[in-house]
């Protein structure tokens, strides 16, 4: 019993140093990205990757060299994308690669900035993408079933997955072609629906590994969130912490694809933050645990322009909380923050990237994680787990004052350069300005009854929804007709019969005669809606018409390609002489879409298809109106946007270009409270925006715009008031910096680390964006100041000459920086107590 054991246990490990060595080998003769326990390896070093997901369909290719810029002067060495199928091959064959959609010129401005990319080609994406990625089409391949062991399924797959790797090659940008791309993915997040579908999933998933491997691109595959993954691809873990994930074997790095840096809205749904403190602290907790790659998601969320956003109700913003914001504006203090951290990070590579991790316990929560090398590189890591107390530990003989939830580094085991819980950096107020809202709108009601014509598609009972629209318009109308005959009883009654309409989602509006007698739509819980209410009818034939509405594909659930839209019934009328009357399987017609996207309003040519009216008798507060105004561009390079707080539902568009669906009718619920950085993090914490708009301004891409005569339609489905909306601008109004005395700021540490820490001092730094001034100083507290940028109150202790310093050195200035020690503000305001520095600034 025993020995056969040790033999297993001998052999196994036999076999598995030689494939160690075999796959060591065999990379060094092919390739110049390769792996072993510890790290990536790239060009024969091991390397700490700090990397960051940008998705180049969520912003302009005008912005793309800004936003790799800033994601290079955050610290990052990657950027990581998805690859997105369905806006690439809009129909079997057909490609598309322009615009926003240029792959190949998001992945070469990365290269132009010196840093690496991760192609993560799926090409299943999740990604509160419409549809996960997929396109449409894939749906109605004969014998199709998504991600699984099935024929039609892993052809379509397998074709995408070689026409990408054939472009990348072509292009010559994988690694060992001196290209950017150092890794890419297959499959994601399938770990789950593996576990649910048993042994085809696991048959699939093999099979993925070996197609993707097969491709020889020279650099490694992962699989995220799949333990099962195959021995020749990485597995890595997605989450909010990622310090207790272990790769599936000792061979392979730990690698965290996805650090969630706050979370995506929908639409009723409140917006989540992610503390910085929290994000710096779960990041540093990695790296201590023998992390060595780890990617935010998102670094810059961006907007799901057009119809991108995938059901159920994901909204268009995707800013997601992320260190950049939607509109390409840094996030402040979290950007700054994150960058401090990679600074100290990287200071400690050697140590990390050549030993483990000597584990000590500091105290009952606080631990020491001290990486030592035999080149005598030496970098510690002082963490404190509890989420209510700081701490003074002793560790090699120096104490250390640790905050509650937070992680001191150390890169030459003495000095404290950075801590998780203190931010340093500055923090900000963005703001949100009106330019205009003095616009002059005409209006255009859609059409609601329509008389059936030759090439209306037409059947006896209910169609599926997206069967029909093959998802080329958010809208379906189903229409019928009810005969009533002249001796129904309920014409002499106040009270007309009553009609219930199924549907498995998302909304829908029912109208009879031409006439709107309700609104339903679905929530985060349940997409699916029932109408239930009395139609007025008369004798004769009635005119019902069904106009239902999806809000984009669903992206994620096993077999979600089998899930519905639409009206599916029953349709039952009741209160006849009759009874109930079923309309579930009479003659229903059928239309795509609205007359109006029929049309293309929304360009300057189509708007000429249709009479507008304007002045007196603009169309308020009317359901299925269309909206139409010609604007000139603001200057000034601020991000703009529209604030829609006015209108209910629909979707807007500018020259043509669709900004996404609006829905700030859809009010966010949830449970705004406090937002304390330390604790565990999860996605029901720090949520705001309650009993608001879930999202009120959308985002209008600078470049879309001409200097002149821009056209902007809305199409708006509730109901609601063009002369409420406005175009406002993105500015940074105010900088705010929070300095604890004695804390180094990052510029400082070059000084701490040659060994001059009792004579650096902390600095406060602030700076306004390019082309603006610090004009005012509107805050400054030397002391045991209160509140956040923003809202600050002095404390019980203030310098009385908190002010001076950044008055003569800051007014004017783009940037500035003031030393926080007592004899630059008066003299110490209170001898023994730990003092802060809060300053805030306007800038103009
Ligand atoms: C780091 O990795 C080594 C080697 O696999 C392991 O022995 C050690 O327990 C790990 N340390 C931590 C803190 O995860
Ligand atoms: C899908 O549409 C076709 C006609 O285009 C029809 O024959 C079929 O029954 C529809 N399927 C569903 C589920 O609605």
């Amino acid at each position: 019993m025993m020995n056969s054991l040790c033999a297993k246990t001998m052999s196994t490990i036999i076999i598995l140093t030689l494939m160690v060595l075999f796959s060591f080998i065999n990379s060094l003769v092919n390739a110049a990205v390769t792996y072993d326990d510890k790290a990536i390896i790239i060009n024969g070093n091991r390397r700490i990757l700090i990397s960051g997901s940008i998705h180049y369909p969520r912003s302009t290719p005008e912005m793309w060299p800004d936003l790799i810029q800033k994601a290079k002067d955050g610290g990052l060495d990657v950027v990581q994308t998805y690859v997105f199928w369905n806006v690439h091959e809009p129909s079997p064959g057909k490609y598309n690669f322009e615009g926003r959609y240029d792959l190949v010129k998001f992945i070469k401005l990365v290269q132009q900035a010196g840093i690496y990319l991760h192609l993560r080609i799926g090409p299943y994406i999740c990604g509160e993408w419409n549809f996960g990625g997929f396109p449409v089409w894939l749906k109605y391949v004969p014998g199709i079933e998504f991600r699984t062991d099935n024929e039609p399924f892993k052809t379509a797959m397998q074709g995408f997955v070689e026409k990408i790797v054939n472009i990348m090659k072509s292009e010559k940008l994988f690694e060992p072609q001196g290209g950017p791309i150092i890794m890419s993915q297959i499959e994601n997040e399938f770990g789950p629906v593996e576990w649910q579908i048993g042994s085809p999933g696991k048959a699939y998933s093999k099979w993925a590994a070996e197609m993707a491997v097969g491709l020889q691109t020279g650099v490694p595959w992962i699989m995220c969130k799949q333990e099962s993954a195959p021995d020749q691809i990485i597995d890595t873990c997605n989450g909010f912490y990622c310090h207790d994930f272990h790769p599936n074997r000792p061979f392979k790095p730990k690698m965290w694809t996805e650090i969630w840096t706050g979370w995506y809205t929908q639409y009723g749904g409140p917006i989540l933050r992610r503390p910085a403190e929290d994000l710096a602290f779960a990041v540093a907790r990695f790296i201590q645990n023998n992390g060595s790659f780890f990617n935010y998601y998102m670094y810059h969320g961006g907007t799901n322009f057009g119809r991108t956003a995938a059901g159920l109700f994901v909204a268009t913003s995707y800013d997601y909380d992320a260190p950049i914001d939607e509109f390409g504006l840094l996030n402040e203090p979290k950007w700054g923050h994150l960058r401090d951290l990679h600074r100290a990070i990287k200071l400690c590579e050697p140590a990390l990237v050549s030993s483990y991790p000597s584990v000590t316990w500091l105290g009952k929560n606080q631990e020491a994680h001290v990486f030592r090398s035999y080149s005598e590189a030496c970098a510690a890591f002082l963490s404190n787990y509890d989420p209510q107390h700081s701490v003074k530990v002793t560790f090699q003989n120096t104490e250390y004052n640790l905050p509650p939830w937070s992680i001191s580094i150390l890169p030459d085991c003495k000095t404290a350069v950075y801590n998780t819980a203190r931010i340093s950096s500055q923090s900000s107020q963005v703001m949100m300005t009106v330019l205009s809202n003095g616009l002059s709108w005409q209006s255009y009601v859609e059409e609601t009854t329509f008389s059936s014509d030759s090439d209306m598609l037409s059947t006896d009972g209910l169609w599926e929804q997206i069967n029909v629209t093959r998802d080329a318009s958010d809208y379906l109308w189903y229409m019928t007709e009810v005969n009533i005959s002249p001796d129904e009883g309920f014409l002499n009654k106040e009270q007309g019969p009553l009609l219930t309409v199924m549907s498995a989602g998302h909304a829908l509006h029912v109208f009879i005669n031409g006439q709107l007698s309700g609104t339903v739509y679905g929530g985060l819980e349940n997409p699916k809606v029932t109408f239930s209410g009395n139609l007025e009818l008369r004798a004769g034939i009635n005119k019902l018409s069904l106009l239902s509405v999806a809000v984009g594909l669903p992206n994620v659930g096993t077999h979600y390609e089998r899930w519905n839209a639409g009206v599916l019934g029953p349709v039952i009328l009741k209160g006849l002489n009759e009874g109930t009357r079923d309309l579930t399987w009479q003659r229903w017609n059928y239309r795509v879409g609205l007359k109006g996207e029929l049309l293309n309003l929304d360009t300057i040519t189509g708007s000429y298809s249709v009479e507008w009216v304007e002045g007196s008798l603009l169309a308020l507060k009317q359901p299925l109106t269309w909206y139409k105004t010609i604007f000139n561009a603001p200057d000034g390079s601020d991000p703009l946007a529209l604030d829609m707080g006015s209108m209910g539902k629909g979707e807007v568009w500018i020259n043509g270009e669709s900004i996404g669906r609006h829905w700030p009718g859809y009010i966010a619920k949830g449970n705004c409270g406090d937002c304390s950085y330390a604790g565990k993090y999860n996605e029901n914490k720090c949520q705001t925006n309650c009993g608001q708009p879930s999202q009120k301004w959308y985002h209008v891409p600078r470049s879309w715009l001409k200097p002149s005569g821009n056209i902007l339609v809305v199409f708006e489905e509730w109901g609601g008031d063009p002369n409420g909306i406005s175009l406002v601008q993105r500015t940074t109004g105010k900088v705010c910096a929070d300095i604890y005395d004695g804390q180094p700021s990052f510029k400082n540490w070059h000084m701490a680390l040659s060994r001059k820490y009792n004579k650096m001092q902390p600095k406060a730094h602030l700076s306004c964006p390019p082309g603006k001034q610090i004009s005012k100083l509107e805050f400054a507290s030397y002391g045991v100041p209160r509140g956040i940028c923003g809202n600050y109150h002095e404390g019980i202790c203030h310098a009385h000459k908190s002010y001076d310093a950044f008055q003569k050195n800051c007014i004017g200035h783009q940037s500035c920086a003031v030393t926080v020690a007592d004899e630059v503000f008066g003299g110490d305001p209170c001898p023994g107590t730990n003092k802060k520095l809060s300053v805030q600034a306007v800038c103009s």
